[in-house]
């Protein structure tokens, strides 16, 4: 991929989606970018608080399966690379309510792949490790494994990366995949591991741990996961999937250390509470085939977990009204009963 482009990027307003919007625009000023999002509780306009009015940069506000304003978005920016964040995200709201994880991830993805299709556009589509499955000890997925996803929200990203890769097999559409690791940075909504035990730590609060805490993850720092997909967008093959993380993991009770270390708080507000069904323990990829395009990871996991941490201690103004807001309602309903069966 060379010379000026003009990007879609479906779900910009989103943790990486807007990390991925920063750093573009940054290193590709030349670039059109329009931000197609649906804004729901974890798209945020002020995740791209600071780079609103740059020249090239425009907003609309849209559900990725809504085919017709897709299909006049890109018409009417002439569109000629869509890179698609959008989706639900999140693996415990999966288990609370999963049909929306269909409509988004799964639909969605369809209808973009239509709307392609139609005008002759190359898709980049995210995906995730968590569609390999949980990794026993000693792999690590490469690429051509078998998916096998177990909770709703990898089970969505899976059968979309299986329409992605059909229209390419089908239509000879060009599509290239990403599947990324634990993302920490930024901006991450406050529902998943890094920014909760962070943000839970600054508030004094518990940190609720599922089961025994030994289940392994990447983490891998979003600029990592930017650069990434960067790589690929520009010297990736069509049709080929590529893994982005760090190819290291840790245990939640590593990460856990980290964050408190980092924000200076104390152990005792570790709870062990009652596991999530269906728990991946353990997700680990090879990402030889991403090095093999030129780049390198710039964080380990240990220096991303911390990174992110800080960023949540330096960035109240982001994340307390969040906190103060619907999101008490969804930790009540998640972690209520959890915390109250593990009280000390
Ligand atoms: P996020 O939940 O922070 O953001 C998702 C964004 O998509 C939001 O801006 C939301 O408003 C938008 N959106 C949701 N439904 C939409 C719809 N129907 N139409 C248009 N926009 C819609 O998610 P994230 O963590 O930034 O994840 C982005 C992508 O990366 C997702 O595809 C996710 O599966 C993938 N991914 C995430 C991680 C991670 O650790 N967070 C890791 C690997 C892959
Ligand atoms: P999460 O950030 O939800 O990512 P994923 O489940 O998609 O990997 O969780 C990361 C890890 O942290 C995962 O093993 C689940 C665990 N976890 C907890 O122990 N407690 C929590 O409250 C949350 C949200 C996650």
């Amino acid at each position: 991929m060379t010379g000026h482009h003009a990007l879609l990027v479906t779900g910009g307003c989103g943790f990486i989606g807007s990390n991925f919007v920063r750093y573009w625009l940054k290193q590709h000023p030349e670039s059109k970018v329009v931000v197609y999002d649906k804004l729901t509780y974890a798209g945020r306009k002020e995740n791209l608080h600071d780079v609103w009015g740059s020249p090239g940069l425009s907003l609309v506000v849209g559900d990725i399966g809504d085919r017709d304003l897709v299909r006049r978005t890109c018409q009417d920016h002439a569109i000629d690379l869509i890179v698609n964040f959008a989706a639900e995200t999140h693996v415990d709201q999966s288990i609370l309510g999963p049909l929306v994880f269909t409509d988004t991830n799964v639909r969605g993805t369809h209808v973009l792949l239509e709307v392609a299709r139609e005008l002759g556009i190359r898709l980049h589509h995210i995906s995730t490790d968590e569609v390999y499955g949980h990794i026993r000890d000693g792999h690590q997925s490469v690429e051509t494994d078998e998916l096998a996803p177990r909770s709703p929200y990898a089970a969505s990203k899976a059968a979309a990366d299986q329409l992605v890769q059909a229209y390419a097999i089908t239509y000879g559409l060009s599509v290239t995949i990403t599947r990324g690791a634990n993302n920490v940075g930024p901006y991450q909504y406050p529902e998943k591991a890094v920014p909760l035990f962070s943000t839970n730590a600054l508030l004094g609060e518990p940190l609720p741990v599922y089961g025994d805490g030994q289940q392994m993850r990447d983490y891998a720092h979003v600029e990592d996961h930017c650069t990434g997909i960067e790589a690929v967008l520009l010297k990736g093959k069509a049709g080929e999937v590529y893994n982005v993380g760090t190819g290291h993991e840790m245990t939640n009770l590593e990460m856990v250390d980290i964050v408190l270390e980092t924000l200076g708080q104390d152990h005792r507000l570790v709870r062990h509470v009652a596991d999530r069904p269906g728990h991946d323990r353990r997700y680990s990829m090879n990402v030889d085939k991403l090095r093999a395009l030129g780049w390198t990871p710039k964080y380990d996991p240990r220096q991303a977990v911390a990174e992110a941490a800080r960023w949540y201690a330096d960035n109240r103004w982001w994340w307390e009204p969040i906190r103060r807001g619907a999101f008490r309602e969804y930790y009540q309903k998640q972690y209520g009963e959890r915390l109250e069966a593990a009280r000390p």
